[in-house]
């Protein structure tokens, strides 16, 4: 089994985060870098992170004109990421030029060609939220709508919430990779996660991924933590 535990580097300082990666990166598959730190420390904190020896999952949720997007999926690539996100609300269009330029970029610097996600409904949004912004559909039919037409765009994985993975199981052909946040060991703290799963229930629901932040980073032992997932799901 590959090593499916992405570390959320949700941290402000480039020290706090290549103190976690240094000590993690033997026992995780993967370090998400989002937004609050990529903005406070710009591309070095990927360098950083990925000379760690780590793969780095770029969590910045691309999302505007197609050529805008695939100009900053090849800047991704340059920066050697292995994953990146997207939001599948920027359309079919959006969503090929993205495919297409993580596989045309990473083709010429001989690289494999990183996983593009589709972030489909934001986990915050309700039906009220969606209705606002014109979307009659209720949360659970949108995620479906992104969902489809996001593979149908050629994007090979996704972003879900772990209640949607069966789901999108039945609907999404079973090569796309499905990687999940809202992760909670049982003896965990919640925080402002509501609708979680274990990290052993969201792998037998069929997750590829799981994206875990607090539970691990906000131990007192991380690697400790960290080492007991990979092991309850053995
Ligand atoms: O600390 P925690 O395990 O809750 O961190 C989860 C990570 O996944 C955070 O970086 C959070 O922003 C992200 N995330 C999430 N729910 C979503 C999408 C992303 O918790 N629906």
């Amino acid at each position: 089994m590959q090593n499916p535990i992405i570390v959320a580097l949700d941290v402000p300082t480039m020290d706090a985060a290549l103190k976690l990666a240094e000590q993690l990166a033997p026992a995780v598959g993967a370090f998400k870098i989002g937004k609050e730190l990529f903005t406070a420390c710009g591309p070095e904190i990927v360098r950083r992170v990925r000379a760690t020896g780590a793969s780095v999952f770029l969590d910045l949720k691309f999302h505007d004109i197609p050529n805008t997007v695939a100009k900053a999926v090849e800047s991704a690539v340059r920066l050697d990421v292995q994953m990146l996100t997207i939001h599948a609300s920027g359309g079919s269009a959006m969503m090929a030029a993205a495919e297409k330029a993580a596989q045309e970029t990473a083709s010429r610097s001989g690289r494999n060609a990183p996983l593009v996600l589709g972030v489909t409904v934001l986990t915050s949004m309700d039906a009220h939220d969606l209705a606002e912004t014109g979307v009659t559909a209720t949360p659970a039919q949108q995620v479906e709508r992104l969902a489809s037409l996001a593979a149908k765009a050629g994007l090979r994985g996704l972003v879900c919430s772990p209640l949607e993975i069966a789901r999108l199981r039945e609907i999404l052909p079973a090569s796309v990779q499905l990687v999940t946040p809202g992760i909670r060991p049982a003896d965990a703290e919640k925080g402002d996660q509501k609708r979680t799963l274990t990290p052993k229930e969201a792998m037998q629901a069929g997750a590829s991924w799981l994206v875990i932040g607090r539970p691990i980073c906000a131990a007192e032992n991380p690697r400790a933590a960290a080492e007991k997932i990979l092991e309850s799901l053995r």
